[in-house]
């Protein structure tokens, strides 16, 4: 016996109007269809089957390679669908069938369901919300003992049916050998001429299983994402949750409304989140940090008393103490040590700055290794690319490099050196050295003449 989870995610989500695949639609940083799979495994499923169609390589690029694929070829209706993965289904499982459109579907929600399922030793059950509004979904038609009786779609109910506001999730749970025995009697003399898997639970009902309805969803859960209008909503449904949980771990965000943080990302105790932040991505920021206002941190570790202000950094690592900002760029692959200064108008890229090095303002460091120490003038330039290849320079510990000076790559400054501003640096410079690269000033007298 084996939990296992059937996602249908091969329809083309016309509603949409996207190029890309709609279970690929991100929510807090995250594929829907991601979403999916981690609620069902946090709900205890241990196999997990997508059933693609539309898009379907794109779709495959998205899943990890534990996940196992079913394709839909021509897309005959959600019964069909489920058909198409038949052959992962034995006889003794649990299968829980999802949608890949349902990106807030909690696991407590899934977990009360298997419960439900196995106390009742139903063999199928369905997931079910009683709502205001049901148009468009199936509905769930009980008998006066309050049984289900079957599931009825909108487009084939009666004017009695239409007005039950108890709807279909499109989540259920089955047993392995009554779905696949289900499957095979299902047929397609409906109104949308297609094969319903509602249709399988009257079904496994009628050869004298019993058959259950668990209204234990929230409206706001099952949603499905249908629009671009749905996406927002449902991003800024999630959004808030991240938020809420993020201040219940002892974070301090200034203002919910403008802070966008995904879901994986880390925040340590007491860090401060300024208004118009973004944090995306895998990144991990500590403790007691100043996130200032308008930055954007996608997949890097920030640690401890870190203070970043208005400025963006990407796939990089920040150590404790140093300061960032305002208006740098952090660019991917980083290594920024303790107690360093990235001031303003400082971009930084594919470089490794060690501990209490400083580079105060306007200044670009690309392909870099800098020591320990080192203080950076206003306006060094590291100049990395000869319009072909990139090269690298070194600066070693405890240098001080003047205002202006152009680092002409590859090129290396010894330890305790010397450059005097203005310098046009093109070869190593030995250690404890002073190195001037400019021309000698000169005046020229009586220049102007009345
Ligand atoms: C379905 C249910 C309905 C329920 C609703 C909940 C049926 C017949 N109806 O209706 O009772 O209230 O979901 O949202 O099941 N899909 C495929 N292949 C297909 C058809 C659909 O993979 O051939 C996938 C879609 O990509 C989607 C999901 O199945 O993820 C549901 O399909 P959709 O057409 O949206 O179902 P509804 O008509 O909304
Ligand atoms: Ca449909």
């Amino acid at each position: 016996m084996s939990f296992k989870t059937i996602i249908l995610a091969a329809g083309k989500g016309t509603r949409m109007k996207s190029k890309k695949a709609k279970v690929l639609h991100e929510v807090c940083g995250k594929p829907m269809v991601n979403h999916i799979i981690d609620v069902s495994k946090l709900a205890g499923s241990k196999e997990t089957i997508v059933i693609t169609g539309h898009m379907k390589d794109e779709v495959l690029k998205a899943l990890d390679n534990d996940i196992k694929i079913a394709e839909q070829k021509e897309r005959l209706g959600t019964g069909h669908a489920v058909m198409m993965c038949k052959d992962f289904i034995n006889d003794d499982d649990k299968i829980m069938i999802l949608c890949g459109d349902t990106p807030l579907l909690n696991e407590e929600t899934l977990k009360n369901l298997l419960d439900y399922h196995n106390k009742n030793s139903y063999k199928a059950t369905v997931l079910t919300c009683i709502v205001e509004n049901s148009n468009g979904y199936g509905r769930i038609i009980r008998d006066d003992k309050n049984n289900l009786l079957k599931i009825v779609e909108q487009k084939d109910a009666s004017m009695e049916e239409l007005l039950v506001k108890e709807i279909n999730s499109g989540i259920y749970i089955f047993d392995g050998l009554d779905l696949k025995i289900a499957l095979d009697k299902i047929d397609n003399n409906n109104a949308q001429g297609e094969y319903y898997l509602t249709d399988t639970l009257e079904l496994i009902k009628n050869d004298g299983k019993s058959v259950g309805a668990f209204s234990g969803a929230l409206i706001e859960e099952i949603m499905g994402v249908n629009s671009k209008l749905d996406l927002s909503k449902a991003n800024e449904i999630m959004r808030r949750k991240i938020n809420e949980n993020h201040m219940l771990e002892g974070v301090i965000i200034v203002d919910t409304t403008s802070t966008y943080i995904d879901l994986d990302v880390k925040i340590g105790m007491d860090t401060i989140i300024e208004p118009n932040v973004i944090l995306k991505g895998n990144t991990v920021i500590g403790d007691d940090c100043i996130i200032g206002a308008n930055s954007k941190i996608i997949d890097s570790r920030i640690s401890d008393d870190v203070k970043i202000e208005n400025s963006t950094v990407l796939e990089s690592n920040i150590d404790s103490n140093t300061t960032v900002g305002p208006y740098a760029y952090i660019r991917p692959n980083c290594n920024i040590g303790k107690n360093v200064k990235i001031g303003d108008f400082v971009e930084v890229k594919n470089s490794n700055i060690d501990d209490n090095t400083k580079a105060s303002h306007l200044t670009y460091i690309g392909d870099a290794n800098l020591g320990k120490g080192i203080n950076l003038g206003c306006g060094v330039v590291f100049v990395n690319y000869d319009g072909k290849n990139k090269f690298r320079t070194t600066v070693e510990d405890n240098s001080f490099i003047g205002c202006n000076t152009n680092l002409i790559a590859p090129v290396k400054v010894e330890e305790n050196s010397y450059i005097a501003a203005g310098s046009t640096i093109t070869d190593d410079v030995p250690k404890n050295n002073l190195a001037i690269a400019r021309a000698r000033q000169v005046n020229k007298d009586n220049w102007k003449k009345n």
